[in-house]
């Protein structure tokens, strides 16, 4: 089957089924507490809670799309057979208050597990042809917050028939899914596998997690449904992988022709980013140093270090648009705008050459300054990526171009350092021999200092929140060093702060620390995290699972500050005490230094 037939094969079946079809919303979502689109359900959260009228504004409470989605998460994946960050997902979806459950019902009322999960597998086995052999599933097995989906095992087992080997109980990471942002519908779930390869997510949204935690239990249970359309044609296109699908097929054929020499993950990078940066760009995104700027930034400059790197003159951008076009210009109007598309990339590309320029010059400095040894130092080469912005993907192609060596390693472990203490998810000692913080180093001698540390680990998440709140996020943490006498702090900004900014800081710092605001920490999915705007260094790759500290609560009168970071911290901010900013200084271009003590 092709995939234009699937598209309608989908929409087609759920039709029959009371479903209107619903357009993908954009890849910039409506809520801000999430960076950018990465489920069908985001467009409808007003509709699970009843704030909006399904009924009234699609004449049925049941509607089905394929969604444009992006997970951030991915893009380190990106290179093998099967990671994209860029995806279509096709969903159905249901929004209470639950009329009728009758699987054969075509009607208009709000449906729930019975339905969905004969919808599922009717689509799959009588509409796709799927033999059920090939079909396992899995339900919630239950925690201690939740519990086992007895209901959804049930159907699956007396209505459909299937064998209890292939009803599968699975943890929550897998079998209950959402909410996405601060707050929203979530709830156990029933997946689909087929040859071993999940393909269906079928959502019960019996639960509304509110801003606090809670789950409480949802007024009106909903369905929520996503169905991996690049996997799902790669199956039914009998292919190896989604790059040999339809989907990938023209834009790898170009790809081979504009750049045949280069190795096999590059050239896959180069399909998914410059497929994903089109389709972020059409819905309004801009190359930036924050938020979806940044990934955006983050792709075109991986494809543009790539192309240096590998002596690809051709201009990919502009040639593979017409084949983006001819593929996708039917489905999604906005990505007919070629000429604002290629005039962002155009753009993005002066500035891009602008900062390898200046990089170089740097470079030319230290290759002069090292001549005798004939080698970059770990901290040479991380100056010129954080501070001139010169590509990581080039850094090591241009030293040894000219001959010269590069720690490596070094460079690595400068860059680990410099996530310092806002790393997540790296376990971290408060025991007899000090402490050490998530950093690895050790950082106190004794109980007393020990405490002394964590308060001003504490402190320096407060600051990286003041200088954020002072001076925009496109400020971060470049760096950081802690010892129980002061802290010190390096942040990426292009001026010297004048006495009355560093003030307004310090005053920042210490009202948060007079209103004695709670500092806990939660242990959530790597994207929840991203997706709720915690402060990561980017570089860092972390855990799925990963530890955010948090300082200030709702009932606190809001979170201050929301860190990537293994801890350790103090309870109440009040155990700090008072802080005070004792100099300010240049680090290099373009980050400054903040030394401060606490008392
Ligand atoms: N929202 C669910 C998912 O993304 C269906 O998997």
């Amino acid at each position: 089957m092709q995939s234009k037939d699937l598209r309608k094969h989908f929409f087609n079946y759920f039709h029959s089924k009371g479903h209107v079809r619903v357009p993908s919303s954009s890849l910039i979502p409506d809520d801000p507490s999430v960076l950018l689109t990465t489920a069908g359900m985001q467009q409808f959260k007003k509709y699970y809670t009843g704030e909006l009228d399904a009924l009234a504004d699609f004449g049925s409470q049941r509607t089905a799309t394929i969604q444009k989605c992006f997970r951030t998460s991915d893009i380190e994946e990106v290179g093998d057979k099967t990671h994209l960050t860029m995806f279509e997902m096709m969903g159905n979806f249901s929004f209470g208050p639950v009329g009728s459950d009758e699987p054969e019902d075509d009607g208009k009322e709000g449906y729930f597990k019975r339905a969905a999960i004969h919808f599922g597998y009717q689509f799959m086995t009588e509409v796709l042809g799927i033999n059920p052999d090939r079909i396992y599933v899995t339900v919630f097995g239950g925690d201690a917050e939740t519990p086992f989906d007895q209901e959804a095992y049930n159907i699956w087992k007396d209505e459909l028939h299937l064998p209890e080997d292939k009803i599968r109980k699975g943890p929550r990471e897998d079998n209950f899914w959402g909410p996405t942002g601060e707050e929203g519908p979530c709830g156990p779930c029933t997946e689909i596998y087929v040859d071993d390869v999940e393909v269906w997510n079928i959502v019960f949204n019996e639960f509304y997690k509110d801003r606090s935690g809670v789950y409480n239990k949802a007024e009106r249970p909903g369905i929520d449904t996503g169905m991996g359309f690049e996997r799902l044609s790669v199956m039914l296109e009998g292919v190896d992988n989604v790059f040999e699908s339809e989907i990938f097929r023209p834009i790898m054929a170009k790809i081979e022709e504009l750049a045949p020499h280069v190795e096999g993950s590059v050239k896959r990078i180069f399909a998914d980013h410059l497929r994903a940066s089109t389709f972020l760009i059409a819905d309004g995104v801009v190359p930036a140093n924050k938020e979806a700027g940044y990934v955006l930034r983050r792709l075109l400059r991986r494809v543009m270090a790539y192309q240096v790197k590998y002596d690809v003159h051709a201009n990919l951008f502009e040639e593979m648009m017409p084949v983006i076009k001819e593929l996708f210009g039917d489905i999604y109007s906005e990505i007919n705008e070629t000429d604002r598309i290629i005039g962002i990339f155009e753009t993005e590309k002066s500035k891009f050459q602008e900062a390898v320029a200046r990089g170089l010059k740097e470079m030319e400095k230290i290759f002069e300054q090292n001549r005798e040894e004939k080698h970059v130092t770990g901290e040479q080469a991380f100056n010129l990526f954080s501070s001139y912005g010169f590509p990581m993907e080039l850094l090591k192609e241009f030293v040894e171009a000219k001959g010269f060596t590069l720690d490596e390693a070094g460079f690595q472990k400068k860059i680990e350092q410099h996530q310092e203490i806002s790393r997540a998810g790296a376990g971290n000692k408060f025991g007899g021999h000090g402490l050490v913080l998530d950093t690895g180093e050790l950082k106190a001698g004794n109980e007393e200092e020990a405490k002394q540390v964590v308060r001003y680990h504490t402190t320096t998440h407060l600051l990286n929140w003041a200088l954020r709140h002072e001076f925009g996020e496109e400020v971060h943490q470049m760096g950081s060093d802690i010892n129980p006498e002061r802290l010190r702090f390096d942040f990426s900004f292009d001026r010297k702060l004048t006495s009355e900014e560093l003030q307004t800081i310090e005053n920042l710092v210490n009202d948060k620390i007079n209103e004695n605001l709670p500092v806990y920490f939660q242990e959530m999915p790597k994207e929840e995290a991203e997706q709720l705007g915690a402060v990561a260094f980017f570089k860092h790759k972390y855990p799925s699972v990963v530890k955010v500290y948090s300082i200030g609560s709702e009932a606190s009168g809001g979170v201050v500050s929301r860190e990537f970071c293994g801890g350790p911290h103090v309870e109440y901010t009040g155990e700090i005490g008072s802080f005070k900013i004792t100099k300010e200084e240049a680090v290099s271009a373009g980050v400054r230094r903040i030394r401060a003590t606490i008392g």
